[in-house]
């Protein structure tokens, strides 16, 4: 299934020409078309250029745009343009503006200026949707919608007296009564005891730790807040263009909102992706975003926005090396990406990103920047036949919402060291490493036909998550500090693992974080050792075979890693995972995609006739691979075979015909 009706990889940009005499777009829609590109993003900040006054439009110069664009057979990813409300409706309706958790009322003049709550700002959004999808539903360079941009980047969480109004009814509908919300925000503690919803306000700042369920259903409530914002507006295109597929571009793997909730309400996934050129190891990060985006639907996904070179948001914006840009965009392709865009297509003179790279830099067509701006246009060329494709993984990696809001109350927690993306990536880091292919996974989600599952943390585990694992027939690992509280943060009897004891056959006995700047030994079967830090449990072993113990310390001789059946439970944060996942990945038959040295990405898709290997090398030295089978390199057009050389930051992504094909 294709993205949008756009045949082939999608290439383009976000485009601003209301930042740029008219006299410019005529060159900028001749350059798009000599670079190959074939869709850009428009209109994104314009809705104070688009309704200069409460209900007066002037459309004039996005016609003439979307027209241009038409014209030299560029589509758009138009923009419903409700990113940044006017500075019209602030001043009619200040409290359109977010307040922050000190009460203080956050002033106009950057982006994203809105409280999600905020019937006003939500009735403003929807007349505009509708005008816009009434205006530009039957353009013919109307390729798919773009609602909003980047929710929560600078809006997360309003603490209006709006907002209080709605996060109660929310609470209302979630608890039916106050005494609903009494009992699972544990009311009784610290004197907290309501009587009546309008008592109840958001996590505000207040004297000490606050309420951690209360923090937890805020983190809820405000993931929903935004997507009902988006919501509004879907509500409408799909009322007025239902064949045009409506996106809203993500922010790789973040805290904020949860992505599996929105990701359902979308057409198509779309993701934002920074990694930091300055960071060697950027690219792992990355590709655990890439995979959760092409798991999210399970199907292809749109990278809508990297950087070309240097962002203009860090203390320091290093620009990519030669090389890191095609290769990033060829490494969101082999994570299943259906097209690679970028912000920006011009780069700007004026505003707080004048000084964020472009693919049409300051420097004009005489830069390097645009050579790159071709160069990536021909390659995405010579890859149109990879759309479509997709990607099949027998590993899965656990990934909940939930878990992580409850990890993220530091001031009730035995430890404020646990992240849940970090957590994730200490898994995921040497599963890339070793080129095996992952999805991303929900404790809610089906898990069968996977080889391998691993939860590297389910702190909120409810008994029906626990069910589903225990269900699974293949080989599941289980990391620390899970199943320890149910959906009202409320620790489960008996204490961890809670719905999760019988399963692993341990229950833990006591947390015991380690203070930063220590270690602790575990010793494995072979007696091989490894450093932990941060983490550490004492396990009762009830039913489980035991891996590993501490050696030293308090916990001298004490289970830290134990086995019941397919099931291994680590009761500690190795500093390494590797031994306890190289015996696991054996154990379950899961194979790399290639044999790949340090350095080197290998990702697989998979179409009817074909499939692709992509040999990504990430290091500045040549790396050599070898090659279980031959094929044709899309990119040089060289046949391969047995061995191939792959350049510093160069890629092959080789079609392998299925037998019988040529
Ligand atoms: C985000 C935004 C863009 C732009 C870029 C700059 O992704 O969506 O509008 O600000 O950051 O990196």
């Amino acid at each position: 299934m294709q993205l949008t009706r756009i045949p082939g990889l999608l290439f383009g940009g976000d485009y601003n020409p209301e930042q740029w005499p008219e006299e410019v777009w005529a060159q900028d829609a001749k350059l798009m078309a000599e670079a190959g590109v074939n869709i850009a993003t428009v209109a994104v900040f314009s809705w104070s250029r688009l309704e200069p006054r409460p209900g007066a439009y002037d459309f004039g110069w996005l016609d003439r745009v979307l027209d241009l664009l038409h014209e030299h057979g560029i589509a758009a990813d138009l923009a419903t343009a409700t990113a940044t409300p006017p500075p019209w409706l602030i001043r009619e309706h200040p409290h359109v503006r977010p307040v922050d958790a000190n009460g203080t009322l956050l002033d106009f003049g950057s982006r994203q200026g809105y409280c999600p709550s905020s019937p006003v700002f939500r009735a403003a959004t929807a007349r505009l949707a509708r005008v816009m999808a009434q205006r530009y539903g039957q353009h013919p360079a109307l390729a798919m919608w773009h609602i909003s941009n980047e929710y929560a980047d600078h809006t997360l969480e309003c603490f209006c007296d709006e907002s209080a109004r709605h996060f109660r009814t929310w609470l209302a509908d979630r608890y039916a009564s106050i005494d609903g919300l009494d009992a699972a925000w544990g009311t009784s503690c610290w004197g907290q005891h309501y009587t009546a919803f309008d008592q109840v306000n958001p996590p505000r700042k207040a004297p000490g730790p606050i309420n951690p369920t209360q923090l937890l259903d805020w983190r809820r409530f405000c993931s929903d807040a935004l997507l009902e914002c988006f919501e509004v507006e879907r509500a409408i295109l799909r009322e007025v263009t239902p064949d045009v597929p409506v996106t809203t571009n993500f922010m790789s793997i973040l805290p904020g909102l949860d992505y599996w909730k929105w990701a359902a309400a979308e057409d198509l996934v779309s993701d934002d992706a920074y990694p930091d050129p300055a960071d060697p190891t950027s690219h792992v990060g990355a590709a655990l975003s890439y995979d959760l985006m092409r798991s999210l639907k399970d199907r292809p996904w749109l990278l809508l926005e990297q950087a070309p070179s240097a962002v203009s948001w860090r203390a320091v914006n290093v620009p990519k090396p030669a090389g890191m840009m095609r290769l990033h965009s060829l490494q969101a392709l082999a994570h299943g990406a259906d097209g690679v865009m970028f912000f920006q297509w011009r780069q700007a003179v004026y505003g707080p990103e004048k000084f964020h790279s472009a693919l049409l830099p300051h420097a004009g067509v005489r830069s390097r920047g645009w050579q790159d701006t071709l160069r990536l246009g021909k390659d995405l060329e010579k890859l149109a036949e990879i759309a479509g494709t997709r990607t099949a993984a027998d590993v899965a990696l656990v990934l909940d919402w939930d878990s992580w809001w409850g990890l993220a109350a530091p001031e009730s927690m035995p430890s404020a060291r646990l992240d849940l993306k970090d957590l994730l990536a200490a898994w995921y880091a040497p599963l890339h490493a070793r080129g095996i292919a992952v999805d991303l996974v929900s404790p809610d989600h089906d898990l069968t036909g996977r080889r391998l599952v691993i939860a590297p943390n389910l702190y909120l585990c409810t008994a029906e998550q626990a069910a589903r694992l225990a269900a699974f027939d293949g080989h599941l690992i289980v990391g620390p500090f899970s199943g320890v509280v149910d959906t009202a943060d409320h620790v489960h009897p008996g204490g961890a693992p809670g719905p999760l004891r019988e399963l692993l056959g341990v229950s833990v006995d006591e947390f015991r974080p380690i203070p930063d700047g220590a270690t602790e030994t575990v010793r494995h079967a072979d007696a091989s050792t490894s450093t932990v830090r941060r983490w550490t449990e004492w396990l009762a072993v009830d039913d489980a075979s035991v891996l590993a113990r501490y050696r030293g310390g308090d916990l001298d001789g004490q289970a830290a890693i134990t086995r019941r059946g397919r099931v291994t439970y680590l009761g500690c944060l190795l500093d390494d995972v590797s031994p306890v996942l190289s015996d696991v990945l054996t154990r379950a038959g899961v194979h790399p995609v290639a044999d790949v040295p340090p350095g080197v990405e290998a990702c697989r898709r998979d179409g009817a006739d074909a499939h692709y290997l992509f040999l990504l090398n990430h290091g500045t030295t040549a790396a050599s691979v070898t090659l279980r089978e031959p094929g044709r390199d899309l990119l040089t057009g060289r046949d391969l075979r047995d061995r191939v050389e792959i350049g510093p930051r160069d890629a092959v992504v080789l079609r392998i015909a299925q037998e019988g094909e040529k």
